[in-house]
């Protein structure tokens, strides 16, 4: 098994894509061993969950893809650790402009590998990178390989104050508004590039420039990422499925969305300012037909039916809150304002309010600040 071969062949498939593209983070992508950080992973199938060791074939090929691994599994068999796609972590390094020079901090340090990266290029005395957990691990694996960037366990949403201010922070877990606590450990030119997630999927990259010691604004980037949900303790920020009784007759109606409606993503992200906090999605069989599912924590449910014949499609809903009226709302509006995609909307953080906004539109939604 040659790591540097393999490694390089990603790094082109990489470029290829266009995920990878300036000489400086192809260098430093080329000279981090991923196997290193994953020595083994979690893989899952019909059977439930299987680890899978990097040495095998099977785990050599997946850790030299382009692909996420779950690394860490809670009781409840849900991935709290993961080392992310590869090319999600060089679209991201990329698009925070890292300059030499900089210090750096990373939200969530998983396995290492991304502080790996970081260290690789800007040197480990100006790398920062907390976890609520793991650290441990990542820090002895760092230093198998000379690397010794400062590492800490704690809440990401307290930031690092004792190491601030930062010209870089970057979270590789998503959060639900941006902690203020972030933007205050900024340097004047700082950048904030974290996933802002206000429900399941409904969310994408942000990346904010301070613009006063309480203050940053910026835009939602294009593309899409999906890092899991930021958590306290053991409890995910935002639940990951809502629990949905059978209330009595549904009301019937029918559909022209496509496809599982958290899949576009934009009107998706709006539909959740009007859906109940702790909606979440899911699946279900009915007479041997797939429907996919919407509930929320007060059991209200909405399902669709999941075929594709260019018509309509049937639509249930039950319970108190009519979840898919509010969906259909969304996609109306995003579809009047032109079908805007994640770069023309952006995101303003002050005190006391957290807003998203659309260029081509003068409307504006509150995110719920929670406990960041
Ligand atoms: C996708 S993984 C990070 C991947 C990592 N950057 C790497 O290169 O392997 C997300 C990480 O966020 C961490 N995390 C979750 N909640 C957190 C919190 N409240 N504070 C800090 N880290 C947290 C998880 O423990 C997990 O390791």
């Amino acid at each position: 098994m040659n790591w540097q071969h393999d490694l390089n062949q990603l790094a082109e498939e990489l470029i290829k894509a266009g995920k990878l593209s300036s000489a400086r983070w192809v260098d430093a992508f080329t000279q981090v061993p991923r196997h290193v950080f994953v020595p083994r992973f979690w893989l899952q199938d019909k059977n439930g969950w299987r680890q899978v060791e990097a040495s095998s074939d099977e785990g050599w090929e997946a850790v030299y893809s382009n692909r996420g691994l779950f690394t860490a599994l809670d009781d409840n068999q849900l991935g709290i650790s993961s080392s992310s796609m590869p090319s999600l972590m060089t679209r991201m390094l990329e698009a925070l402009d890292i300059q030499r020079g900089h210090r750096v901090l990373e939200i969530g340090t998983g396995t290492g590998y991304n502080a790996a990266l970081l260290s690789t290029f800007l040197g480990d005395g100006d790398v920062y990178s907390i976890d609520i957990d793991f650290v441990g691990t990542a820090a002895q694996r760092l230093a198998s390989i000379g690397l010794q960037p400062t590492l800490a366990t704690r809440d990401g949403r307290e930031g690092f104050p004792e190491a601030a201010p930062f010209d870089r922070i970057m979270a590789t877990c998503a959060v639900s508004s941006i902690p203020l606590t972030w933007v205050e450990q900024l340097t004047p030119d700082g950048m904030i590039l974290a996933d802002l997630k206000t429900g399941r999927c409904a969310g994408n990259l942000v990346l904010l420039h301070r613009l006063g010691p309480e203050h940053a604004e910026g835009r939602f980037v294009s593309g899409w990422a999906d890092f899991m949900q930021m958590r306290t303790g053991t409890t995910a920020d935002v639940p990951a499925t809502g629990q949905a009784d059978d209330h009595g007759q549904p009301e019937c109606s029918t559909t022209r969305i496509t496809g599982r409606p958290w899949a576009h993503t934009v009107p998706w992200f709006l539909a959740s300012f009007r859906l109940p906090a702790g909606t979440g999605f899911g699946m279900r069989i009915r007479e041997g037909e797939t429907w996919w599912t919407i509930t929320s924590p007060d059991g209200s449910r909405a399902e669709v039916r999941d075929i594709d014949t260019g018509q309509d499609r049937d639509v249930l809903q039950f319970g108190p809150h009519r979840l898919w009226d509010d969906i259909e709302t969304a996609f109306d509006e995003w579809e009047k304002a032109g079908t805007p995609d994640w770069d023309r909307f952006g995101f303003t953080v002050e005190p006391g309010a957290q807003v998203v906004w659309c260029l081509d539109t003068d409307q504006s939604w509150k995110v719920e600040s929670g406990t960041s």
